[in-house]
């Protein structure tokens, strides 16, 4: 297959490859490779679906015309589910572990086993015509997803077919490409592990509350980066490691005591306290190791209790792995790290709106209310209206990762 391959591309394509060893995020990483496997075949739109369970599940859209449109944002959230099988064409595509190019989606010929979905076009207004599909297989030939992309373009921008070269380049691509994208998955998995073992002990923290932590707070900093101008490079960096660092806010929690966690009713003042520590102790889990998002997830760990007016927790402590400990001041404004405020507001936005064992979820107008309310008291003015500024996009990851 290389062979038919112009040398350009091969060297592109090793290039991009040795990079995407850099990215540590599932989502940054797929992000990337969906978008170099469309500059190469000029294409609109794409999505890859991963192999969960047997099943695969859409993890990365990416649409550039829906994208110009105002909050196109929100139809990046899917929650789709494939089986593999030959009904649909992506489950075919898993099934035949080979790839697959259509120039209509909304005219296949009656000889095919699979059909195409028109759900999302319909829900998004948009025209899915040619598409290309590729399987996403390891080294070791394991299957662990399949990429598609969608609308070839032509210099006048008008929707083309896919060209057999571009299957060859896409497919060819999206094979050196499978091995990154299993690393960061695992990645991904040993971080919800670790969640997961916060959450045995502490029923606030769930796996789907932390992703939409790590969702929201990646999409807030992004719009608030778009105000300030922040070069493209920059952003696409710190989405990377801001997802992976919210969604470890609470990771303290596994050094608090049980009692305290699963008490009901209020804490008295050394419980308090006792329980305070929590960002102490996730601030300390982060210290000593080299990984570039270290920092990051320290400095969210140890701050995002802290409040805008000052009244939140742990202020400003001296050393934070001294046994003897004892909360500060709290730190106020812009003292606050931005990434810290960001997943303050994130979390307790997320919390409002959850139901909890102990407590029913508040309706929305009440929700938003005292997000309102609390612009410039616990939460950083510019934040909040960034936050009101994108809440369909806010709303679309809340129907995405969904509390079991
Ligand atoms: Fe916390
Ligand atoms: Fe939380």
């Amino acid at each position: 297959m290389a062979s038919s391959l112009n040398k350009n591309n091969v060297a592109a394509i090793l290039k991009i490859t040795e990079d995407l060893n850099q990215i540590h995020d599932i989502d940054s990483l797929l992000d990337r490779v969906l978008l170099s496997a469309r500059r190469f075949s000029r294409a609109d739109a794409g999505s890859i679906y991963l192999l969960e369970n047997q099943v695969l599940r859409i993890h990365f859209v990416q649409n550039d015309t829906l994208i110009r449109q105002e909050s196109g944002n929100k139809f990046l959230y899917q929650n789709q589910m494939v089986p593999v099988n030959d009904k649909s064409i992506a489950g075919y595509v898993a099934m035949t572990r080979k790839p697959l190019i259509i120039d209509d989606a909304y005219a296949l010929d009656g000889t095919v086993p699979y059909g195409f979905n028109r759900s999302f076009d319909e829900s998004a207004s948009y025209r899915t015509r040619s598409l290309l599909t590729v399987p996403l297989l390891t080294g070791r030939n394991r299957l662990i997803g399949v990429m598609q992309i969608i609308n070839s373009l032509d210099a006048a921008g008008a929707t083309v077919p896919f060209r057999g070269e571009d299957e060859l380049v896409v497919a060819y691509f999206a094979n050196h490409a499978a091995g990154s994208i299993e690393k960061a998955k695992m990645t991904r998995e040993i971080i919800l592990r670790m969640i997961g073992i916060a959450e045995l002990r502490d029923p606030e923290e769930t796996g789907a509350h932390v992703n939409r932590v790590g969702a929201y707070s990646i999409e807030i900093y992004s719009q608030w980066a778009a105000n300030h101008r922040v070069a493209e490079s920059e952003v696409k960096k710190v989405r990377d490691f801001l997802r992976i660092a919210a969604m470890l806010h609470d990771v303290g929690k596994v050094a608090i005591p049980d009692t305290l966690l699963k008490k009901h009713g209020p804490l008295d003042h050394d419980e308090y306290l006792q329980m305070q520590r929590h960002v102490i102790l996730g601030a300390r889990l982060f210290k000593n190791s080299t990984s570039d998002w270290d920092d990051m997830a320290a400095e969210i760990a140890l701050n995002h209790h802290e409040k805008w007016d000052g009244s939140g927790y742990p202020g400003r402590v001296g050393d934070i792995t001294g046994d003897e400990w004892h909360p500060g001041p709290g730190k106020k404004g812009e003292e606050i790290p931005l990434f810290a405020r960001i997943v303050a507001l994130s979390d307790v936005y997320d919390a409002l709106t959850s139901q909890r064992a102990y407590k029913e979820c508040w309706p929305e107008e009440k929700v938003l209310g005292y997000m309102g309310e609390q612009r410039g008291k616990q939460f950083d003015p510019e934040l909040v209206d960034v936050f009101f500024s994108i809440y369909d996009v806010i709303r679309a990851i809340q129907k995405k990762y969904v509390d079991h």
